[in-house]
């Protein structure tokens, strides 16, 4: 029997660990493949990381790199210096970077130079906005992977545009609701709706952190502002992300955000918890990337605050729809008086696609 083969799995953030954890336990599976975990330590507070690698049935991480916060050339270089170590160490035979977090394409980089093999998982996504730093983060990230798996036609489209070889690129569906199937009956049967007095379907669900949403004065006051307008009309439950309210103390809004009847200030939610949240809830006001997908999946009204999104597809043919921060309560209108579209699942986002990823790599490495 031939040696398993090494494979690096890199989580950095959030939104990085419902995208590793289907992958971690399809590898595991395989007696091909040994299968590690890096963490860079990107997002490092326990709701940020550790209750997401419980809920998920993560191991301990193999690696942590413990970059912790910083600028984003801070972040990056020592995420490369870090993993450069770890690489060279172990050589693994495949790299697979996740999303377009700054680690993303840091490990990128440094697989690049080491003639290391790299797998972009949600390949492909363009906003076409730069000004976004994950842009950029996914335009370099794209550019140096020897194997780009998309989550839909879009994603296949944009890197035939920009000229990567088709045999570069599988179109490998969602994996984000592949983590939604596996952990489905412990998400239903979650109390944490109950336990916050919210009743089902009569509740919005509010996530913002992007920089472009809080960390500007004017533009975190009007959204506060908005959003006590609509919880006029909808109760309102808002996680809040620790930029976010780092950036509402600073600017002195969190108490009049956090002293609205109808609002909800919670911590940043555990998966299991905060999926609990969003199947039951009316909507869902937002700025993440996630959440755009989790809800065209689930047929939940998604209002995304942000002039454009990398997830086209969600709008083509899912529930979200791009909203100005002062149209907030109108669209909060039309979408409780049922103006708004259901929308159907996207073709292979389906629950399946960590199972396609671990044949593609089956094939690369020679044992397809
Ligand atoms: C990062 C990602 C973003 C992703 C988001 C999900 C980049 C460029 N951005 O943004 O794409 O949507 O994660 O959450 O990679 N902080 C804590 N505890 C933590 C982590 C961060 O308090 O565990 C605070 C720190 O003050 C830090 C700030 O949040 O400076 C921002 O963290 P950072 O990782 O730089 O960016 P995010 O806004 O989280």
């Amino acid at each position: 029997m031939t040696a398993p083969v090494l494979i690096h799995l890199v989580a950095a953030a959030r939104p990085n660990f419902m995208k590793v954890a289907p992958l971690w336990h399809a590898l595991r599976a395989d007696p091909a493949f040994d299968a590690r975990i890096v963490h860079t330590g990107q997002h490092y507070d326990a709701n940020m990381s550790d209750a997401f690698f419980t809920d998920l049935g993560l191991p301990e991480p193999h690696h942590h790199l413990s970059v912790g916060s910083g600028s984003h050339a801070e972040q990056t270089a020592r995420v490369m210096i870090a993993y450069e170590e770890v690489a060279l160490r172990e050589r693994p035979a495949w790299t697979v970077v996740v999303g377009d977090v700054n680690s993303t394409a840091a490990v990128a980089m440094v697989c690049a130079k080491l003639l290391i093999p790299v797998a972009h998982l949600e390949a492909g996504l363009r906003s076409g906005d730069r000004t976004m730093p994950e842009e950029v983060n996914r335009l370099v990230t794209d550019v140096l992977a020897d194997l780009l798996w998309t989550p839909s036609p879009d994603g296949d489209e944009n890197l035939r545009r920009e000229g990567v070889p088709a045999a570069r690129i599988e179109r490998v569906g969602n994996i984000m609701l592949d983590s939604f199937e596996l952990l489905r009956a412990r998400i239903e049967a979650d109390g944490t709706a109950a336990r916050l007095g919210l009743g089902a379907r009569r509740y919005g669900v509010v996530t913002l952190h992007r920089p472009s949403n809080v960390d500007d004065r004017a533009t975190l006051a009007g959204l506060v502002d908005q959003l006590r307008t609509a919880a006029q009309s909808l109760d309102l439950v808002f996680p809040v992300h620790p930029r976010t309210r780092k950036q509402l103390l600073a600017f002195g809004l969190w108490d009049a955000l956090a002293g609205t009847g109808g609002i909800t200030l919670v911590e940043p939610l555990g998966y299991v918890q905060f999926m609990n949240l969003v199947t039951r809830a009316a909507l869902a006001i937002t700025d993440s990337g996630g959440l755009q997908e989790e809800t065209t999946y689930l047929g939940i009204p998604c209002l995304t605050v942000r002039p454009n999104t990398e997830r086209p597809i969600t709008i083509s043919e899912g529930s979200n729809r791009l909203v100005k921060p002062a149209e907030l309560l109108e669209n909060v209108r039309g979408a409780l008086d049922g103006r708004w579209p259901t929308g159907r699942r996207p073709a292979l986002w389906d629950g399946q696609t960590a199972a396609r990823c671990v044949a593609s790599l089956r094939r690369r490495i020679g044992c397809g």
